[in-house]
């Protein structure tokens, strides 16, 4: 398990593997919105247009270059190309959590008030991630700018272990989950992705490296 956290090519699957679901669906729905062939379930939130197709464009950007940014030989040999992943990776998680708390106000919700308001939450919590981590590397404070860029990705792409949990379900019985069971479900999937950034920020720190300006 230790092993497992400390190799870089495993976790990038696995990240990798998390994201596959909320990714696709979300690239999906970039082509359905503008040509108006989105199915009826997702209907309601054309009432949002311009945030639900940020949201999914977001959501797609954010996905795969979160996952680019753990690949340790990219980091090392293409700094270049870290920096402007990088770049897209925080403006798309701002983007993210903006549309989603814009999402949020203006949608009718299926969910319970406890699944609404954990959603608020991890909308405002990484949109805070993105800028601790910003503070961070303005400080030349490379460990803490890592941690609060894990942070970001583990409370953005809550989803994706949202969707390793529901996703089953929907193919066992034809239908997504819903009630309050469902909601402490979705919550704590999403807080099961926090607790896994929080893993990995733990095994894979080492004390504070501090960069000269
Ligand atoms: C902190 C992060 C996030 C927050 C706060 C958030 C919030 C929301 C909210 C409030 C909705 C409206 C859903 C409804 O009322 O049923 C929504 C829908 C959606 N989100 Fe997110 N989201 C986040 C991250 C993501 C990510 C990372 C992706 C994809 C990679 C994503 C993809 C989608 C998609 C595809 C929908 C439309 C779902 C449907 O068709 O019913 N979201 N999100």
């Amino acid at each position: 398990m230790f092993r497992f956290f400390q190799r870089p090519i495993p976790l990038v699957l696995g990240l990798a593997f998390l994201t596959t679901i909320p990714v696709l669906t979300a690239l999906v729905q970039v082509v359905q919105i503008p040509t108006g062939t989105y199915p009826d379930d997702s209907a309601r939130l054309a009432i949002a247009p311009v945030a639900w197709f940020a949201h999914v464009l977001a959501g797609v950007a954010f996905g795969i270059t979160g996952t680019v940014q753990f690949v340790r030989a990219l980091r090392h040999r293409f700094g270049a190309l870290h920096r402007v992943s990088g770049r897209i990776f925080v403006v798309s998680g701002a983007v993210l959590g903006l549309s989603g708390l814009a999402l949020l106000a203006q949608v009718t919700s299926l969910r319970t008030p406890l699944a609404d308001s954990a959603r608020g939450l991890f909308g405002l919590a990484l949109l805070g991630a993105l800028a601790l981590a910003l503070a961070a590397i303005r400080d030349r404070d490379i460990l803490r700018h890592r941690a609060w860029m894990i942070r970001a990705y583990a409370i953005g792409m809550g989803l994706g272990a949202v969707g390793l949990v529901f996703f089953p379900i929907y193919l066992v019985t034809g239908q997504a989950p819903t009630g309050l069971g469902s909601d402490l479900l979705f919550v704590g999937s999403w807080l099961m992705s926090i607790l896994l950034g929080e893993t990995i920020i733990r095994r894979t720190s080492r004390p504070s490296v501090q960069v000269p300006a």
